[in-house]
């Protein structure tokens, strides 16, 4: 582990997390444009915690925060070592994340049951799908890291694509073929108001309606108001080819972000698809 200061609550940590992300430190300019990304993404990702978390007790804020702080601490060695941030290419970044907690005393600060939590809220916020089972106190934690994760993913892959190419993070887009159509595959699972799995993406219109299917996979009301706000679904929309199929799902991901804002602000008033 580097040499820093002892980490002994949240603001130790994220000395700590700077001193780690300089660790990094690389003269090639285009490599160290992709550490960068990863350590604003993660400082995103923990306001994002914080502010989904508010409300719900000062312990809870906290812990949002410790884990969003560490979920992608394995995106680092993840890009040193093998310069991409496709898991499928390389190695599982969450769980490198996991490991990276167990083999140092970084959250020795924390109660064992809370560490534990925070372990499993990082070695998990990549999964398809939350697996059952887990204490709930753990799977409001992981609820909360993939909800801000998300929230922040969206930020950067907007940027990606607004920026001029020479500025852009070149892992950002995973490497997909910028072909001009989107899968039918692709188009009918987000129809079906289903998530849009990894294995079925062809191109990078692809890999961009995943993100928006993710709408289908968030968990608080105050992720969803943040999405309202952000303006998110218009930028991902601004992105794609705008033909009959595609602003279909797109006003179809529209009606099930209104109609969810809506049952949060009436319960039992209208019924969530
Ligand atoms: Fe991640």
């Amino acid at each position: 582990m580097i040499d820093a200061a002892p980490v002994t609550d949240l603001a130790s940590l994220s000395a700590w997390f700077t001193t780690y992300c300089g660790s990094f430190r690389c003269a090639d300019a285009e490599v160290q444009r992709n550490f960068d990304l990863k350590e604003v993404h993660t400082r995103n990702v923990c306001e994002a915690a914080r502010l989904i978390a508010q409300g719900g007790g000062e312990r809870r804020e906290m812990l949002a925060q410790v884990a969003a702080l560490c979920h992608d601490l394995g995106r680092f060695p993840q890009y040193q070592e093998f310069r991409t941030f496709l898991d499928s290419a390389s190695i599982n970044h969450a769980h490198l994340s996991a490991q990276i907690l167990k083999q140092s005393s970084l959250l020795d600060f924390l109660p064992k049951a809370e560490r534990d939590s925070v372990g499993f809220a990082v070695s998990l916020h990549n999964v398809f799908q939350i697996p059952a089972g887990l204490p709930p106190e753990t799977e409001d934690l992981l609820r909360l890291v993939r909800d801000a994760d998300k929230l922040d993913i969206w930020r950067v892959f907007i940027e990606y694509f607004f920026a001029p190419e020479g500025e852009r993070a070149s892992a950002a887009g995973l490497g997909f073929p910028d072909l001009p159509d989107c899968s039918p595959e692709v188009l009918a699972a987000i129809e079906a108001g289903e998530m849009v799995k990894l294995t079925m993406l062809k191109s990078l219109h692809d890999f961009k309606l995943l993100q928006l299917s993710w709408v289908y996979d968030i968990n608080f009301p105050s992720t969803l108001r943040l999405i309202k706000e952000r303006g998110v679904l218009e930028q991902l929309a601004a992105t794609l080819p705008q033909n009959a199929a595609v602003l279909a799902i797109l006003d179809r991901v529209n009606h099930y972000l209104e109609r969810r804002l809506a049952e949060d602000a009436a319960p039992g008033a209208t019924t969530v698809d």
